[in-house]
Order: C-alpha cells, then sequence, then structure tokens
C-alpha cells in the first residue's frame, strides 16, 4: 500500500527500537510510515494539517478517532484502516489544502494525489458521513462518484457513526443533538444545514446500524 510524502515523523519520535544506521539503509519516510502503521501516519498528518490553524476540528477529529478504536471488537481486521480514516475524515477544511470548499473531496484529493494514500482510506474520506447530499448541493456529485468509488457498507457507516456522535469539540453526542448542532451552527438557510437536512435519514440509519451491532457484542 502506497502512503508516501512525508508523515512528519522525526527519529526521535519513532517508538521503534531501529538504530540510525538501519533507518540509512530504509527508502526514505515512505518506508518509516510502513513501520509506524498506518493510523499513526494518519494520526500525525492530521495534527500537522488542523491542530493549529483549526484547534477545534482537531478536538473533533481526536474524538471521531477515539471512537473509531473503540469498534476494533465489531471491525477486526479492518480497524486500523477506519482509524486511518477518522483521523484523516476532516483534513479537507486545512487551509492548506482547500479547494473546491468541499471538505470530503478537497480532504480525499489531497490524500490520492500528494501523499498516493490507499484508494480505501481516500473512499472513505471522500464519501464519510453520507456526503453525496452535500455534493450535490454543491454541484459536485459526478466528480465525487466519478473519482471516489464508494467504501464497503460497514466501513462508511461505523465512520459515520464515530463522525456523527462526536460533538465539535470531540465529546460523544446523541447522534440527533449532532444533527441539531450542525443546524444551529450553519443556520437555517445553509447549505450545509440543506445538506444535513437531506441526508438525516441516511446517517441515522448509520448510527442505528452500529448501534444494532453493538448491543450484539
Ligand atoms: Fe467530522
Amino acid at each position: 500500500m502506497a502512503r508516501g510524502g512525508s508523515s512528519g515523523l522525526s527519529r526521535i519520535e519513532t517508538s521503534w527500537d531501529v538504530s540510525p544506521a538501519t533507518l540509512d539503509l530504509l527508502q526514505g519516510p515512505a518506508s518509516i510510515v510502513n513501520l509506524m502503521g498506518q493510523a499513526e501516519w494518519a494520526r500525525d498528518l492530521a495534527k500537522q494539517l488542523l491542530a493549529k490553524p483549526l484547534p477545534r476540528r482537531w478536538a473533533h477529529t481526536q474524538g471521531v478517532a477515539a471512537c473509531a478504536e473503540t469498534l476494533a471488537p465489531i471491525l477486526g481486521e479492518e480497524s486500523d484502516l477506519l482509524t486511518s480514516s477518522a483521523w484523516l475524515h476532516d483534513i479537507g477544511y486545512s487551509p492548506e489544502l482547500v479547494d473546491t470548499g468541499f471538505h470530503p473531496l478537497d480532504g480525499a484529493r489531497y490524500l490520492r494525489d500528494v501523499h498516493q494514500a490507499d484508494d480505501n482510506l481516500t473512499r472513505l474520506v471522500a464519501h464519510h458521513s453520507c456526503a453525496v447530499y452535500e455534493a450535490t448541493e454543491r454541484g459536485l456529485l459526478n466528480a465525487l462518484n466519478e473519482e471516489f468509488d464508494q467504501e464497503s457498507p460497514e466501513l462508511v457507516e461505523a465512520l459515520t457513526y464515530c463522525d456523527m456522535t462526536t460533538s465539535p469539540d470531540g465529546l460523544p453526542l446523541e447522534v440527533l443533538d449532532r444533527l441539531a448542532e450542525i443546524h444551529s451552527r450553519y443556520g437555517p438557510e445553509h447549505l450545509v444545514s440543506r445538506s444535513i437536512a437531506n441526508a438525516t435519514p441516511c446517517i441515522t440509519s448509520a448510527v442505528r446500524a452500529v448501534q444494532a451491532v453493538l448491543r450484539q457484542e
């Protein structure tokens, strides 16, 4: 899996017991990323893009990633992918990479074009939290669907569950309270509020589906 580009990881930060000489034999930062695991790379990249310019968005992101980690028992091997997507789902808000202003598409394009990120990861970011509804409002539905296929429903629902049950400050929140919070934050006339209204059945059914699986655990 290609996860090229800079991870922002220094030798001092790595917890791996690897000597400097061994590191010199590796093929640059991408190899270190491969040793780290995708979620750690994703966390460092999200922190780099969000923590300073958008501290509240960074707090939310940390809460979404914490939620994703709690789903490991029901996701098994796909847990690392979900947690990675949770770290990266909102990087499209970063001033460094805003392009269209539609954050799922901007974030996914950045991951694909700058970091040659894993296709599964870019698809999750592109379609997170029923993004097709806001894409429709923005006239970007064709671009979104042509560039990024849908990921498996289980992972899409899991990411939506985590995003839509985490407050802007990173705290757990009931999905209906989260939806109401978005409406009040943007105001009734805003494109995002219209999109969220149309996406509400998609979002709530994803959240309920994950909650149903969790209850069986
Ligand atoms: Fe989010």
